[in-house]
């Protein structure tokens, strides 16, 4: 399958359309954002490895009866995938605090959280992400009650799967960020991507961070981190 013209540049991915109405091509470059694009640098192999990372994750999630948007990998860097009506809306679970949690309201970073929390966030960068509940998603028609009850059940069972996997692995899930989209058949399917540039993941025995956070508080050994969490588990880079 070719790549025809582009249809979306996000922040890490660029998405092409195909000869096939219902399937597109994710693009993952080695760009690296954040604070809302404020900061962008490249790391070299970083495409790659979330490419394989998030194939990797995604088939474990499929295996669990998680239906997600892959169809399969192309190259190191692109993936097929089917086209999804993608919702505006980025489901959050925690299992211990940090990040805007920790910022938002005082806690001590790295806190137990049990039970683990869900929140949505608005994807909209110039807005820096705001933090949304259930009513602003239905009354602004980002999704319905019904859709956002079946992204909450599945980003709870997202949970339940990486968690474990990640554990056995000596990782912490720490947080992590889904985005849900509609399929052809109007069913709820899992999009974007799982990759340590959307979920933190400290070591479990010393806490030492592999995730973007390296790269947002200048830690440096970012792609590093990354490479070690892809051999953790086991994902042939
Ligand atoms: P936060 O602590 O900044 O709210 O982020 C929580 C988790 O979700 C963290 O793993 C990063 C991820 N996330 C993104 O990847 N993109 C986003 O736009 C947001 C809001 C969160
Ligand atoms: N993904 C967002 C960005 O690239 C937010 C973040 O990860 O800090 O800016």
């Amino acid at each position: 399958m070719e790549k025809r013209t582009e249809l979306y540049r996000g922040k890490a991915k660029t998405v092409f359309t195909t000869d096939d109405p219902e399937r597109l091509i994710l693009h993952f470059r080695n760009d690296t954002s954040a604070f809302d694009g404020e900061k962008v640098e490249q790391l070299e192999r970083k495409g790659m490895i979330n490419n394989k990372f998030n194939n990797f994750i995604m088939a474990k999630l499929e295996a669990a009866g998680v239906a997600t948007q892959i169809d399969r990998v192309l190259s190191d860097t692109d993936t097929l995938v089917k086209r999804l009506d993608m919702i505006p809306v980025e489901c959050v679970v925690r299992n211990f605090a940090a990040g805007s949690l920790v910022r938002r309201l005082g806690v001590e970073e790295g806190k137990e959280l049990t039970p683990p929390t869900f929140e949505l966030f608005l994807k909209n960068d110039a807005l820096h992400d705001p933090m949304i509940n259930e009513s602003h998603a239905v009354a602004f028609g980002w999704a319905s009650a019904e859709q956002l009850g079946t992204m909450k059940q599945l980003t709870f069972k997202v949970n339940d799967v990486l968690k474990q996997l990640f554990a056995d692995a000596g990782m912490l899930l720490v947080d992590f960020k889904l985005e849900f989209g509609v399929d052809a058949d109007g069913n709820i399917v899992l999009g974007d991507e799982f990759s340590p540039d959307g979920c933190r993941l400290w070591d479990k025995e010393t806490r030492k961070k592999l995730d973007k956070d390296r790269f947002r508080q200048g830690l440096g050994g970012v792609v590093e981190a990354y490479e070690e969490v892809a051999q953790r588990l086991g994902v042939q880079l």
